[in-house]
C-alpha cells in the first residue's frame, strides 16, 4: 500500500475494503526488502532535488557571480553526500522507503522554505516563529528523539548559512534563531514516551516556556529596559509552542501516513482490546485465538524489553497476529475441540492450504480495518517460511517421500524482517506447546522454548533480522520466566486449613475444613493453564488466572 493509499484508508476512517487475491498477499508475502535499482535511482534523483532546492533557497538575492553559485553548489552536495552517508550508517530506517525519505528531506528543508517565502512576501519574519519545534517533534515521534536532534542540528545549519549569506547573523535574527533551534531541541529531548495525546500539548507548553524563557534571556541582554512590546513577543513565542503541541495532535494520523511510521500513541490505541473492532470481533468470535494472541503478547514484551527493543510494537503485534484465523476459526484447535476431527476429513494438503492461509488473510482483514503496515508485517512474518511439520508428516505417511515436497508443506509468508516479529515467532510456539503441557515445569519450559528457538535458528528463520545469539538467549529466558509465572505452580491448602480466597469450596465445606483442625501433607496444583484438575482445582485454576485479560 503505498502512503496516498494509507493517507486515504485513514482519512476514511480505516475502512476502505480492499481485496486482495491470495496470489497478490503471496507476492507480498514472499519477498524480503531489499533497495532495489530503481528505488536507489529515485533516492538519488530526491537528493538531487533537494540539493538544488536548497541552492536556490540560499543562493538567490544573496549570490550573483557564476563562481559563487558554483562554490555553494559543490559545498551543498558534499554537505549532502555527508549526510547520505551518516543516514546509511546509523539511520537506515529513514532510508526504508522513497516516502520516509521524502518526508525527512521536506522537514529538514522547511524552516529555511518558510523563512525564504516570508522575507518574500512579507518582508522578514520573527525566526522564533519558525516550525523547527513542529518538525522536531514529528521526526522525534516518528524515528526517534536521535534523528530529531539530527535533523535540528541540519536544518540549524541551514539556517545559519542562509542568514550569513544575507549578512542578517547577528542581532535580534540570530536571537531568534537560538530561540526556535531551543524550541527544536525541547521537542526532541520532550518527547521520550508519548502515550496519549494530552501529552503532545504538555510538550507544546514546554517548548513554549522553553522558547519564552531564552527570549526573555535575550531580551534582558538588550542596553534598553523592557517594555510591553517584548512582553508581548514572549507571549507569542510562549503560543507558538502551544499550538505546535496541538498542531502535531491533530496531524498525527496523515502524518503516520505519509512518512509510513506507527507512533506510540497509535500503537496504544490499537492495542486497547476495548476500543479496537478488530480486536473485539476476535474476542467473540475465535476467543481461543484471542486468548493465544494475549498470552503471545505478554510473552513477546517481556522479551523484546530483555533485549531493547519495542516492546509495546510486540506485544500489539502479537496481538494481531493471528487475525487471520477470523476467516475459519474452527480449523484452528484452540478455538475448537472438533478442529482435529474437521481435519480428519480432508487431505493433508488441504488442511494446509487452510492453516497456512491465515496468514495472508490476516493482511486482508488487516487493510479492510486500516491497520498500518508495521502491525500487518506481524501476520505475514509470524511464521516464517516454516514447514507445517504435523500435515507434512501425515502425507509422508500416506503417500511417501517420492510423492511430497516439504516445500509445499511450508507457510507462504516472509521470514522475519525486525527482532520484534522474530520474537513472537519464538513466542508464539512457545506458548502453543506450553498449553498442551501436562507438567511445564521451569526445566521442562527451558528445554522446550529452547528446541523452538534452536529450530526456526536452523531453519533461518531469523537470517533476516539480524537477531544476535546472545539476543536470542535473553528472549529464550524472558519468555521462560513470562510462561513459569503463567503455569505456576502452587501448594494446596489442606483441608483443616482452608484459604479463604478458594472460591472452589463452599461456605459449608470453608467451616467444615476449619473445624478438622490439624494441617495435611500439601501437594503441588496449577493455577493455570488449560489443563488444570477437575473439581475444586479447576475452579480454583480459573479464578486465578483473571477473568479480564485487561
Ligand atoms: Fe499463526
Ligand atoms: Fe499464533
Amino acid at each position: 500500500m503505498s502512503w496516498f493509499e494509507g493517507l486515504l484508508v485513514r482519512l476514511k476512517g480505516g475502512h476502505h475494503l480492499r481485496r486482495v487475491s491470495p496470489e497478490k498477499a503471496r507476492s507480498l508475502g514472499s519477498k524480503a526488502w531489499r533497495p532495489s535499482l530503481g528505488q536507489v535511482g529515485e533516492k538519488i534523483l530526491l537528493a538531487g532535488g533537494a540539493t538544488l532546492l536548497a541552492l536556490v533557497l540560499l543562493g538567490l538575492g544573496a549570490l550573483a557571480r557564476p563562481r559563487e553559485w558554483c562554490a555553494l553548489a559543490a559545498l551543498l552536495t558534499l554537505a549532502c553526500m555527508g549526510l547520505a552517508a551518516y543516514l546509511r550508517d546509523f539511520r537506515p530506517e529513514a532510508l526504508r522507503s522513497l516516502a520516509r525519505l521524502v518526508g525527512l528531506s521536506a522537514a529538514i528543508l522547511l524552516p529555511v522554505v518558510v523563512l525564504f517565502l516570508s522575507d518574500q512576501t512579507l518582508g522578514g519574519v520573527d525566526l522564533a516563529w519558525l516550525p523547527i519545534s513542529f518538525v522536531s517533534l514529528i521526526l522525534a515521534l516518528a524515528w526517534g528523539r536521535a534523528l530529531a536532534l539530527e535533523a535540528v542540528v541540519v536544518a540549524g545549519v541551514l539556517l545559519a548559512a542562509y542568514l550569513a549569506l544575507h549578512d542578517r547573523l547577528a542581532g535580534p535574527e540570530l536571537s531568534g534563531l537560538v530561540v526556535a533551534l531551543g524550541g527544536g531541541v525541547t521537542a526532541a529531548l520532550a518527547a521520550k514516551s508519548v502515550k496519549r495525546r494530552a501529552d503532545l500539548f504538555r510538550i507544546g507548553v514546554l517548548i513554549g516556556c522553553i522558547q519564552a524563557a531564552l527570549s526573555a534571556g535575550f531580551v534582558l541582554m538588550l542596553p534598553e529596559a523592557p517594555g510591553l512590546g517584548e512582553l508581548a513577543d514572549l507571549l507569542r513565542v510562549l503560543l507558538v509552542g502551544v499550538v505546535v503541541g496541538l498542531l502535531v495532535s491533530g496531524l498525527l494520523p496523515m502524518v503516520e501516513a505519509f512518512l509510513d511510521v506507527t507512533t506510540d500513541i497509535s500503537l496504544l490505541e490499537l492495542g486497547n482490546m476495548h476500543s479496537s473492532p478488530l480486536l473485539r470481533k476476535l474476542l467473540i468470535e475465535a476467543a481461543g485465538t484471542f486468548h493465544h494472541s494475549y498470552v503471545v503478547g505478554l510473552l513477546a514484551e517481556g522479551a523484546a524489553e530483555a533485549i531493547g527493543g519495542d516492546a509495546l510494537l510486540a506485544r500489539v503485534g502479537a496481538l494481531y497476529h493471528d487475525v487471520g484465523k477470523l476467516n475459519k476459526p474452527e480449523y484452528f484447535a484452540e478455538n475448537s475441540p472438533n478442529a482435529r476431527d474437521r481435519h480428519k476429513n480432508l487431505a493433508p494438503e488441504m488442511s494446509m492450504l487452510i492453516i497456512s492461509a491465515h496468514t495472508r488473510d490476516g493482511v486482508e482483514l488487516g487493510r479492510y480495518y486500516g491497520l498500518p503496515r508495521a502491525l500487518l508485517d506481524f501476520m505475514v512474518e509470524h511464521h516464517g517460511t516454516s514447514c507445517i511439520e504435523y500435515f507434512y508428516q501425515q502425507a509422508l505417511t500416506l503417500r511417501g517421500e517420492d510423492q511430497v515436497s516439504e516445500g509445499s508443506f511450508r507457510y507462504s509468508g516472509r521470514r522475519p524482517q525486525s527482532k520484534e516479529a522474530a520474537i513472537v515467532m519464538v513466542a508464539d510456539a512457545a506458548e502453543a506447546i506450553a498449553r498442551q503441557m501436562t507438567d511445564p515445569s521451569i526445566g521442562r519450559l527451558q528445554e522446550m522454548v529452547h528446541r523452538v528457538a534452536m529450530k526456526r535458528l536452523m531453519d533461518n528463520q531469523f537470517s533476516e533480522c539480524a537477531l544476535t545469539l546472545a539476543e536470542l538467549e535473553a528472549i529464550e529466558r524472558a519468555i521462560v520466566r513470562v510462561l513459569s509465572g503463567i503455569h505456576h505452580t502452587r501448594p494446596t491448602f489442606s483441608k483443616g486449613k482452608p484459604n479463604p480466597l478458594d472460591l472452589s469450596r463452599s461456605p459449608a465445606e470453608v467451616v467444615e475444613g476449619e473445624e478438622d483442625g490439624e494441617a495435611q501433607p500439601t501437594r503441588p496444583r496449577r493455577s493455570g493453564g488449560r489443563r488444570t484438575k477437575k473439581g475444586p482445582d479447576r475452579k480454583a485454576g480459573n479464578v486465578s488466572s483473571g477473568g479480564n485479560p485487561e
